[in-house]
């Protein structure tokens, strides 16, 4: 099976008997490396210097090669054993979710076929099957039929898209020839809640982070519709252009979804393109129930979905929809191997992307779509709100947490409190510990980040397997964590 002096037969899937033979083996043994080696506990209690440390002992490229029981019985026990582990309850700081296994076994198929989504000529059906795909997202989310799309590797590419189309409206040519003079009075408005990614897309854009004004939110995250309309007379007495009004549907922190219809209000009124950043809340759409939570959504000019959020697809797997599909084209320069505009080839994917090779990675999500249904897709939604709303309430009830923000979509904030009288930096410290304690000694991988100046705790339940039993211990472990000095007055730090 390995070693040198063999010929390429076995190596590669040509319809050899070899080949099929070491497939199966191959499978076999990576199914057996994941199958045994399930993390004990949410995340490694191992330290940093110990895993760096165990995995300095794998060669990486040896001369010659190993028999692939023993090289993933190794990666078996070195690595996927000591990975987080995204089926557990108790792993809830992320927008990490476990995924479908039918969408994780295609990935096989994926990589054994191995087209690519550049051009026509790479990917013959895989380039209709996408584009069906797309088409068909764009439907969910309330696109018209004028819609498209493309898939990407994550929201953060997506954001990054949607806003190049952005740029491309506000000054035409600007792909070609840069930005215009004017282009230093160009803003991008979202709120102050919203993605990271959308102050990232402005820097590569060559707006600069600064182009990017924030827009205050409400307790509970979501953009203010009076604060909106302040910044946009603000940018119209210094005279700067609005060319972008980016809306978020389910925030990275509070699960929020901005009142979308009327930011599609301001965008229209001014000549802004609409994004909508839905790479946590599109999966609304699927359900009925939590559809109207969405009311807005299907104004937009594009849109932020990721499937391997709450879509339960493997990393990478994310897709920016247009309303108008002219308006994903024009921003790629033809290349005489690839895209050549000679009316040979009606569709290559390209045109759409900022990337060139890329995976089919639209099979994985076709198929386990397939597979799955979306009624059962809406129910691990419905499941994951109201296990959020209970969560909420449980915070609300326990004596040692303090809820921080009225649970939305898939995130809790709140906090352990601190003895009365504490200092607010004290607290701060109190929860940091607490979730750097549970992450050390791998019984809990819980979210902190800051919330109006004040360092809070989360869980982000993207988990369909998780049950309010769960969450409930989950909650008792942090208040625990957070140590009977807090009942006793003890002063913390
Ligand atoms: C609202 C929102 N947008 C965009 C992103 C970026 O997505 P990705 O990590 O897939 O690039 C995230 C990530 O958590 C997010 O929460």
């Amino acid at each position: 099976m390995t070693g040198a002096g063999t010929g390429p037969r076995q190596w590669f899937l040509d319809g050899s008997a070899e080949a099929e033979k070491n497939l199966r083996h191959t499978v076999d043994a990576v199914l057996d490396a994941v199958l045994s080696n399930d993390p004990p506990s949410p995340f490694p209690a191992l330290g940093p210097a110990e895993l760096r440390s165990a995995t300095e002992h794998v060669d990486p490229l040896p001369d010659i090669g190993c028999e692939p029981e023993r090289v993933l019985s190794e990666i078996g026990r070195v690595v996927l054993r000591h990975g987080v582990r995204v089926t557990d309850p108790y792993c809830a700081a992320h927008l990490h979710s476990p995924t479908l296994i039918t969408a994780a076994v295609t990935e096989l198929a994926i990589g054994l076929t191995n087209q690519s989504m550049d051009s026509f000529d790479q990917a013959p059906v895989a380039t209709y099957v996408e584009d069906l795909l797309v088409r068909t997202l764009a439907a969910v989310l309330g696109l018209p039929g004028t819609a498209s799309g493309v898939l990407t590797s994550g929201g953060t590419s997506s954001n990054l898209l949607g806003l190049l189309l952005a740029r491309e409206r506000a000054g035409t040519g600007t792909t070609v020839s840069g930005l215009p003079g004017e282009s230093r009075r160009w803003r991008v408005l979202t709120s102050a809640a919203a993605h990271i990614s959308v102050r990232q897309a402005a820097s590569v854009l060559g707006l600069g982070r600064d182009a990017v004004v924030p827009v205050g939110t409400d307790h509970a995250g979501r953009m203010r519709v009076d604060d909106l309309d302040r910044v946009l007379a603000g940018l119209d007495d210094a005279g700067l252009s609005p060319i972008a009004l980016v809306g978020t549907a389910g925030t990275t922190d509070s699960g929020a979804i901005d009142p979308l219809d009327a930011l599609a209000d301001r965008a229209a009124a001014r000549g802004a393109w609409f994004h909508i950043d839905a790479a946590v809340g599109s999966a609304l759409a699927l359900s009925e129930r939590l559809r109207p939570m969405l009311a807005g959504l299907e104004r937009a000019d594009s849109i932020t979905a990721d499937l391997h959020k709450l879509w339960w697809q493997p990393i990478g797997a994310s897709a920016l929809l247009v309303r108008n599909a002219g308006t994903l084209h024009g921003f790629r320069e033809p290349a005489d191997y690839l895209n050549r505009r000679d009316g040979t080839a009606e569709l290559d994917l390209v045109d759409r992307s900022l990337d060139t090779s890329r995976r089919f990675d639209a099979l994985k999500i076709l198929v386990s779509l397939r597979i799955t249904g979306r009624l059962r897709l809406a129910g691990f939604v419905e499941h994951l709100v109201d296990l959020t709303a209970e969560a909420g309430r449980l915070v609300d009830a326990h004596p040692q947490l303090e809820l921080i923000a009225p649970p939305q979509t898939v995130t809790v904030l709140f906090r352990c409190r601190a003895p009365e009288g504490s200092p607010v930096d004290g607290q701060d410290a109190l929860n940091t510990r607490v979730q750097r304690d549970l992450l050390a000694s791998g019984r809990a991988v819980v979210g902190r980040t800051r919330w109006k100046g004040r360092t809070v705790l989360k869980l982000t339940l993207v988990n369909p397997l998780a049950t309010a039993g769960d969450i409930a211990g989950l909650l008792d472990l942090i208040a625990g964590a957070a140590g009977p000095g807090i009942q006793e007055g003890m002063p913390y730090p």
